[in-house]
């Protein structure tokens, strides 16, 4: 028997790695390196109601512990992911989990309106109200715990399927808009999306991104990863999913200890696509060396 399965509330997953929206796309290019149905889930790029191109010119930038992206939620639009790519990430034998975004809260209901009839596809839909790169919508939506109820509690009289709100970290108190997402209904929070920044570079003194500033990802955003996973899961009586900087099972199980559930891996896949492979054997091991489930560490951190 594994001892890898974990539940986010009612979604029983067969692990707690989920590779994070926008590294994977829907699946297709990784499965050419590993099976996915290792994999406890896959979150899809962040979709919208109209198809996107992106920002323009230069929309990533590396930096000593991570990356920054700018890429403007990129997408096929939500219309051609149902008849293009849904049954696809259905089949790959992991849990689905379709990544919602928008500019307006019209745009939110019409995404869930969209996806609602897809139910028996879709095992969650992680709600993107984080993203640092689009000019309206997600991100300033998500720092406000107003809003934030006000959108969460419109979708969940829409639909029963299992809501995952995606936060930003770029607010003074993450623990406000968890409880927020919390009070209005959503199942779970997704702890952390990426952090605004910016990368000069010296010779033209222009910011390298061409949106001028991008969302930090990697090793870099782990220890304030960690630390607001922490500080919601003490308040929070749904699910945390953790997500920053995740690169080998050690940084799986610092989260887990922390306090989530379950764990996105993004900026790894991006340097080493197969990593979920040596990450699965190492968490089993060490679950079969201390005679644990992985779900026991949740939330086990002893404070000082
Ligand atoms: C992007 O497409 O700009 C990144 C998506 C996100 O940060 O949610």
């Amino acid at each position: 028997m594994s001892r890898l399965g974990v539940d986010i509330g009612n979604v029983s997953l067969k692990s707690p790695l989920i590779l994070a929206s926008g590294t994977c796309n829907f699946g297709h290019e990784l499965s050419e390196y590993y099976d996915l149905s290792i994999l406890g889930g896959l979150s899809s790029k962040g979709l919208t109601i109209r198809p996107r191109v992106g920002n323009e010119g230069v929309r990533v930038a590396e930096t000593a512990c991570g990356m920054l992206n700018s890429v403007g939620l990129q997408n096929p639009g939500v219309d051609y992911f149902i008849e293009h790519d849904l049954d696809y990430m259905r089949s790959l034998g992991t849990g689905v989990i379709v990544n919602v975004a928008g500019h307006s809260f019209d745009d939110y209901m019409a995404m869930i309106d969209k996806l609602d009839p897809h139910k028996d596809k879709i095992d969650a839909l992680e709600i993107n109200l984080s993203c640092p790169n689009v000019k309206a919508g997600c991100m300033s939506i998500g720092s406000d715990p107003e809003q934030i109820r006000e959108i969460v509690s419109a979708m969940r009289k829409r639909t029963e399927l299992p809501l995952w709100i995606k936060l930003t970290p770029n607010v003074t108190d993450i623990k406000a808009t968890a409880l927020a997402a919390q009070s209005a209904g959503a199942d779970a929070v997704v702890l952390i999306n990426t952090m605004l920044g910016m990368v000069i570079d010296i010779r033209t003194r222009r910011p390298v991104l061409h949106n001028n500033t991008g969302g930090y990802s990697g090793p870099g955003i782990k220890p304030v990863a960690v630390r607001m996973v922490a500080e919601c899961s003490a308040v929070l009586d749904i699910p945390v999913i953790g997500c920053g900087g995740i690169m080998d099972y050690k940084d799986v199980i610092e989260f887990m200890i922390a306090g989530a559930s379950a764990v996105e891996i993004g900026t790894a896949s991006l340097v080493h696509p197969a990593c979920p492979v040596d990450i699965t054997r190492d968490l089993e091991d060490y679950c079969n060396v201390n005679n644990i489930l992985i779900k026991e560490l949740t939330g086990t951190l002893n404070i000082w």
